[in-house]
């Protein structure tokens, strides 16, 4: 059976990119797929985090994915650091990576911006840290958002070199999954920077908490341009801000882009933000109330962890006992 392996970082202000992009794309998938789903911590380290905190986000988003719809008996889900084999594998691949793929990673000199001597190690090496998590389990197909696509590319690359280098077929190439008509979410304040967890202004992103009046308040404020609503899908596309709340539109009430733009062309953006701002608030609002209810029992949350970090522990081991071999680790 193929196997899916996808994750999010517990770095709080899980947000509609999240959950348009990656998480919500899941829930369909658990029925075909054996499906691992992860929640990154250790990648949340590679910028500073408060211990805390990172505890009370790690269970926020393990409650997002099952508010959201997943179902952690069908699904393994844990959180990276129970399973000491991601760090290890890393390693491994670390040792295979040349420092000109590294270089290249966009992603990397976005979040080391002018600072770049000062970046840490984990931050530059983040990738090979993500590849770990994905090759582990053999994964062949991972959803994620569309940022995340050169970090698949690496992955796949380094699978590639893993195999070459030991003469097998060990490591499957896995398949990037860039799923839906909102792959790509971008900022409310400015359409061509995408959405993120990070901004400074709240105002930027819809969180997946967020109640109803918050998100209207959002969404009006949200950044138009004064012209009314387009009437193709061209004059969208040239346009950032319309286009990205229209893809928004789109993707939570399960419309293709045309079927959108057919829909509000013409009209003005306070009718169009209206109508928006009531969707996002039904489909946010039962999520988001989920997710309360589950983080107000941790003891619930730390027992689908445990039982995740049982499951993938059991996954991951004699995959890694196996790469030893592979590369001559002797275990006596
Ligand atoms: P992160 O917030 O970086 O941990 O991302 C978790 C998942 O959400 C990944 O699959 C990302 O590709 C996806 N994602 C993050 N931001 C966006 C966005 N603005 N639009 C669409 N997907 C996103
Ligand atoms: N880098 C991903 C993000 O920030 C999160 C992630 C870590 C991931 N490991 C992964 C996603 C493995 C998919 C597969 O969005």
């Amino acid at each position: 059976m193929n196997r899916i392996f996808s994750g999010v970082q517990p770095t709080g202000n899980l947000h509609l990119g999240n959950y348009l992009g990656a998480i919500r794309n899941w829930v369909a998938l658990q029925q075909e797929y054996h499906c691992i789903f992860c929640i990154v911590d250790l990648h949340a380290l590679t910028l500073p985090q408060d211990p805390e905190q990172l505890r009370a986000q790690t269970r926020e988003v393990t409650a997002a994915y099952i508010a959201a719809g997943i179902d952690p008996e069908r699904c393994v889900i844990f959180n990276q650091s129970t399973v000491p084999a991601h760090a290890e594998l890393a390693w491994l691949l670390g040792c295979l990576t040349p420092l000109g793929w590294l270089n290249r990673m966009t992603q990397f000199k976005e979040k080391a911006g002018k600072h770049r001597e000062e970046a840490g190690l984990g931050l530059y090496g983040y990738p090979v840290l993500m590849a770990a998590d994905i090759l582990l389990y053999k994964a062949t197909h991972v959803p994620v958002g569309e940022d995340q696509k050169q970090h698949l590319e690496l992955a796949r690359d380094l699978a590639g070199a893993f195999n070459r280098r030991y003469g097998t077929e060990f490591f499957p190439l896995p398949e990037p999954q860039i799923l839906g008509t909102a792959a790509r979410v971008m900022s409310l304040r400015d359409g061509t920077k995408k959405m993120s967890k990070s901004d400074t202004s709240d105002y930027s992103r819809i969180n997946m908490t967020d109640d109803a009046d918050t998100i209207a308040l959002k969404i009006r404020k949200a950044k138009t341009d004064p012209q009314p609503l387009p009437a193709t899908i061209a004059e969208a596309e040239a346009r950032p801000e319309a286009d990205n709340l229209l893809g928004i539109y789109a993707a939570l009430a399960g419309l293709d882009r045309e079927q959108t733009v057919a829909l509000f062309a013409g009209r003005n953006f306070s009718e169009f933000k209206q109508q928006l701002a009531d969707l996002a608030a039904e489909v946010l609002g039962r999520i988001g109330g989920e997710m309360r209810r589950l983080t107000a029992d941790p003891g619930y949350i730390d027992a689908v962890l445990r039982r995740g970090a049982e499951r993938a522990n059991a996954l991951a081991a004699p995959h890694l006992r196996q790469v030893f071999d592979i590369m001559g680790l002797l275990r006596p």
